[in-house]
């Protein structure tokens, strides 16, 4: 389908002089990324990939993880127990905010870090190693390739990730995990650190386009029920503050990461991968969130 290829390109140089926003050094080794890198790929529910652009350079997928992660929790747990520990109300904070619901006393989504670090305690395993080896190999799954932790980012996140142990800490006090917060803290940095490319990050959205079935190896990463529910999840949660806006004007599913790519999902067709990694003040992707929108307006997929 050369139109695809066509209309992906005009998108891109549509947006390719934009050089906003800034890339996150929170993390010191996330600012040794290439500013100007920018890729788009388009990924369909029966296993067609469409890029432009930046498609095969490896970053690490952050926050996009959290989703994944949160799959496999409710697949390893069921969704009563992983709902008695992480609620799915949009939470109007910043992602790494130190704070429960104070009704509930629960993460208030799988999406901030306090509910992303309660899924990774949640997940099954013989050992820490065998825990992250079921996180890394479910993200394989869904990607179609062996993916692999990027040591620098990991070592920098474990540095530098005081907040988080903070947030890990808090969840054992309040007995939302109850085991050593800094085992599970250790788990969701590795977890972050997992590089990934463009592509990849489009195959994984045609997995959960296509019911949790990777369209080109034809290998399931996750239950259809599980992935229903995680897209529910990324409608209200997945975009942070940006959330409503992205909504209104997008229309899909999605999640971002501070890594500078976001991942959108239009369920039973396609799945859509940016990265670009300049950040607005929401900590989405600048030109991500254009070249969705534009895809979203020339498509029609806007479905929400
Ligand atoms: O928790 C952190 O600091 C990161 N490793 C993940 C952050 C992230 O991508 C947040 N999202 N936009």
């Amino acid at each position: 389908m050369n139109v695809v290829n066509d209309m992906l390109r005009e998108v891109h140089s549509q947006f390719v002089a934009d050089t906003s926003g800034g890339v996150a050094d929170y993390i010191p080794e996330l600012a040794a990324v290439d500013p100007d890198a920018f890729g788009i790929v388009v990924a369909t529910a029966d296993g067609y990939v469409y890029e432009v652009g930046d498609t095969g350079t490896e970053f690490t997928i952050q926050s996009v993880s959290k989703p994944f992660t949160y799959a496999l929790a409710l697949a390893d747990n069921g969704e009563d127990a992983v709902g008695a520990k992480i609620d799915v109300e949009p939470s109007g904070e910043p992602f790494n905010e130190i704070s429960l619901d104070p009704v509930t006393e629960r993460p208030r989504n799988p999406m901030i870090n306090a509910g992303a670090i309660t899924s990774v305690s949640l997940v099954h395993g013989r050992s820490h190693q065998d825990k992250f080896d079921r996180i890394r190999d479910t993200y394989s799954r869904y990607a179609g390739r062996e993916l692999t932790m990027n040591e620098q980012v990991y070592r920098s996140e474990a540095r530098t990730g005081h907040r988080n142990r903070a947030i890990g800490h808090m969840l054992r006090s309040f007995d939302i995990v109850d085991t050593d917060p800094d085992d599970v803290v250790d788990l969701y940095f590795r977890q972050c650190s997992i590089d990934v490319t463009c592509r990849d990050l489009g195959v994984m959205a045609a997995t959960m386009a296509n019911n949790g079935v990777n369209p080109i190896t034809r290998s399931r990463a996750a239950a259809p029920a599980l992935v229903e529910r995680v897209l529910s999840v990324m409608t209200t949660c997945g975009m942070y503050d940006g959330a409503g806006d992205w909504v209104a004007r997008v229309g899909l599913p999605a999640k971002s990461g501070v890594g500078g790519s976001i991942l959108a999902v239009l369920p039973g067709q396609l799945g859509i991968a940016v990265y670009s990694p300049r950040l607005d003040q929401h900590g989405n992707s600048v030109r991500g969130v254009l070249a969705c929108r534009e895809l979203s307006r020339r498509l029609e997929l806007h479905f929400l």
